[in-house]
């Protein structure tokens, strides 16, 4: 069964206790904080402080999404701000195995996303060090957009290279995730569903979390 982590990127923000509250008590298994500086993508969302508000609504694994430069200046930050899993972009970390040890060190697990141009063989000398890999399948910086279909081949790719590896590194899918490509996608080897559109969009968001946590 997939981990199933919903993107508040899509939720509310002026009711965003209510969203919090209602992922809370529904099956979502973390809450996924995509964390943008409008430098590593064209668009801003929100920084610590507003990790620290959606924490304190619950228990659940707080999963940040970094998508932005220089992500050792806040690392700290966001720990402070209750982060349990801290993602940086391959494409944002010119010294990335420094960036994961310094996520390591202040006691959080440690993701590497890569962008949709980006192989997955880029990661081979990296996996052992990380928790997780996110594969986005779109383009970071918006909600609302469409799977890119190539992803499943990476899925696939990189599931072998951490079978061979004989590693537990989780792979998580980020973007355009919906109820009609759940099944492919948890079958090429996905263990966590991001979902923000498809979740917040639809009529009764509990009721979908539960039929993308049934798929
Ligand atoms: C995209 C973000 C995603 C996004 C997913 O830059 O990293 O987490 O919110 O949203 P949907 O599911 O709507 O594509
Ligand atoms: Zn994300």
């Amino acid at each position: 069964m997939a981990i199933i982590a919903p993107s508040l990127l899509s939720a509310n923000f002026l009711q965003l206790q209510k969203d919090c509250e209602m992922l809370d008590r529904s099956q979502a298994d973390w809450f996924h904080l995509d964390v943008m500086d409008g430098r590593f993508v064209p668009n801003i969302s929100f920084g610590p402080m507003v990790v620290e508000f959606i924490r304190n609504t619950t228990k659940k694994c707080c999963d940040v999404h970094l998508m932005i430069e220089e992500p050792e200046k806040y690392a700290e930050a966001f720990k402070k701000a209750g982060a349990d899993n801290l993602t940086v972009h391959y494409e944002a970390c010119r010294h990335l195995h420094r960036n994961i040890q310094q996520i390591k060190q202040l006691g959080m697990k440690a993701g590497v996303a890569i962008n949709p141009h980006t192989p997955v063989d880029v990661l081979k000398d990296i996996l052992k060090d990380i928790d997780l890999v996110c594969v986005m399948s779109v383009n970071p910086g918006f909600g609302g957009q469409s799977f890119i279909p190539h992803t499943i081949h990476k899925i696939k790719q990189l599931k072998e290279m951490i079978n061979e590896q004989l590693l537990n590194v989780q792979i998580e899918i980020d973007g355009g995730v919906t109820l009609d490509n759940a099944r492919t996608i948890i079958d090429a080897g996905a263990d966590i569903l991001v979902a923000g559109n498809t979740v917040f969009k639809s009529a009764n968001p509990t009721a979908t979390i539960d039929a993308l946590k049934s798929i």
